[in-house]
């Protein structure tokens, strides 16, 4: 096994073996074969039908669904705002959640206002129960696993989104029967059930992979958006100059929209991504991705990577590498990417890199972008202690902050009084 640090060498590996590694097996078992987890034989074609439902064109195509979704989460704040620290993460994730079913499921969802929340429950548990299995290599088998009371509640929280997804599919099977449809004409269509159902019949997916495809769709796409988001959030409370100034710029960013100046909406704002891009450089959300080496590769550094052994490439590391980032790598300075930062795109890889990255990058961006904006043009983040509490990071498949995203919230026309 290693664990790669640089970026020259993660781009090497990235680019040249597809396969994921054994320790994505178990995901499999669990999960079944979806993208994220699919032999290469299965992943290349799904990945290409799949690649122009999120080109960068229909994400852009999103934005209005972006905007309702953030606009209800700015009023459900109302309330929090001036009282008690809470958790960012727990009002957060059903707007997250409803914001990637419309995607993903294209169902129109108030989830916080739902009574019934076993769906919406059962994605971040179907997330920590995977993650107890993965931390303890003697839960990985079956005998052991399959007596645990936390497996009954796995199964159980994965047959909830299953069944989900067998409703959509079932209403969408009847509205796509026997329709001639051409899906190349057709990919602004709204969700990702529609452009799979739509497609032409040599390129049709199966019913099998079409629930295949949804079920990791949702489990990967619904958490990731929100821990980065929370983090965001955190970075901009624990350093209030830089949030000032990205207010500052996003007010201007909206009244020259507003007075037809500039065509550029305020989340088009160059800071808001410079602010963004640099949370996900220190907070990855994923801080590690791994690779099955196909054939030996020699590194750059001369080292060769034997065929059949594991490679992790550390996201975390290549983030912090001074090597790239100069010696204050460990500092949250958004500027850095108006300086000179580091040529190399594998330097910045919070989506992964080349073929096998994540393809709803694009879908994630703009979501963190439109919704930080929205938030910001009411609110102001404050810590939940003070400005020097140390951020615990916690790494379980994905990063999570171990003291589960507290912060403040003050409405911004209340400090102006
Ligand atoms: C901020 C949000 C997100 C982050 C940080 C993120 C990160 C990642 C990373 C690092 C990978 C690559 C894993 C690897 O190289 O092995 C990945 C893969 C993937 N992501 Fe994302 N993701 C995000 C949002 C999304 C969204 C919104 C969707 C879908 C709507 C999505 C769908 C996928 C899929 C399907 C894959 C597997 C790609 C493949 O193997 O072809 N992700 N994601």
């Amino acid at each position: 096994m290693s664990v790669v640090v640089d970026a020259e060498a993660a781009e090497l590996v990235l680019a040249n073996c597809l396969e994921k590694d054994e320790f994505n097996l178990f995901f499999r078992k669990l999960l079944g074969s979806g993208s994220i987890m699919a032999p290469v034989s299965v992943w290349r074609p799904r990945r290409k039908q799949m690649a122009p439902f999120f080109g960068i064109t229909n994400a852009n195509r999103s934005q209005d669904s972006l905007l309702k979704h953030s606009d209800n989460l700015v009023k459900h704040l109302e309330s929090m705002a001036d009282t008690e620290p809470f958790s960012m993460f727990d009002i957060f994730y059903p707007y997250a959640f409803d914001t990637i079913m419309e995607l993903i499921l294209g169902l129109t969802l108030n989830s916080h206002e739902e009574e019934d929340t076993r769906v919406l429950k059962a994605v971040p548990d179907c997330f920590n129960s995977v993650a107890y299995f993965l931390f303890q290599p003697y839960l990985q088998f079956e005998i052991i696993y399959s007596r645990l009371p936390i497996w009954a509640k796995f199964l159980n929280d994965k047959q909830n989104i299953q069944r989900l997804i067998a409703k959509v599919m079932a209403s969408k099977q009847k509205l796509y029967d026997g329709k001639n449809n051409n899906v190349d004409a057709n990919i602004s269509l709204k969700s990702l059930v529609d452009f799979l159902y739509s497609s032409p019949d040599d390129k049709k997916f199966s019913i099998d992979e079409i629930r295949e495809e949804l079920f990791v769709m949702l489990f990967g796409s619904t958490i990731l958006p929100c821990v980065s988001l929370c983090f965001t959030c955190m970075m901009l409370a624990k350093y209030p100059d830089v949030q000032e100034k990205l207010i500052r710029e996003l007010d201007e960013e909206s009244s020259r929209y507003e007075k037809g100046l500039t065509k550029s909406r305020p989340h088009e704002n160059k800071y808001l991504e410079a602010v963004i891009k640099e949370t996900f450089r220190l907070y990855p959300s994923v801080p590690t991705v791994s690779r099955k080496i196909d054939k030996d590769i020699e590194m750059p550094s001369g080292t060769v990577l034997p065929a059949g052994a594991a490679c992790f490439i550390s996201i975390w590391g290549i983030h912090r590498n001074p090597k790239y980032w100069g010696p204050d790598a460990d500092s949250f300075r958004p500027e850095r990417f108006f300086d000179s930062p580091p040529k190399h795109p594998a330097t910045l890889m919070p989506f992964s890199y080349k073929s096998r990255g994540c393809i709803g990058m694009h879908f994630g961006m703009l979501s963190l972008k439109v919704i930080l904006a929205s938030l910001l043009k009411e609110y102001r983040f404050l810590p939940n202690t003070t400005t020097d509490a140390p951020v615990r990071p916690l790494y379980d498949i994905i990063l999570k902050d171990a003291d589960n995203y507290m912060i403040r919230l003050k409405r911004r026309d209340r400090i102006q009084q």
